[in-house]
């Protein structure tokens, strides 16, 4: 695989917006046939829910995510 997302699935991220993000990037890797390139995990409470939601993607830390973010961040998996 050439990326790995890490999206946190801990109970505060998740409920501040990581069900709805874990829902666009699985939409935008199969819209976009990245499957084979990209890898989706699902990680534990990273303890810092505060700057959450927490997603990682090739080790770098993205906070408060939102869909906004991640279309940018995707579109440079392609
Ligand atoms: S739930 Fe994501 S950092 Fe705590």
């Amino acid at each position: 695989m050439e990326h790995k997302i890490k999206v946190c699935m801990g109970s505060s991220c998740f409920a501040r917006g990581n069900m709805n993000n874990l829902d666009y990037i699985e939409s935008f890797i199969s819209e976009n046939n990245l499957e084979a390139k990209v890898e989706l995990v699902g990680a534990h409470c990273q303890d810092k829910c505060e700057s959450g939601p927490h997603i990682f993607i090739d080790d770098k830390e993205y906070d408060e995510v939102d869909e906004e973010m991640l279309k940018d961040v995707l579109e440079n998996l392609k």
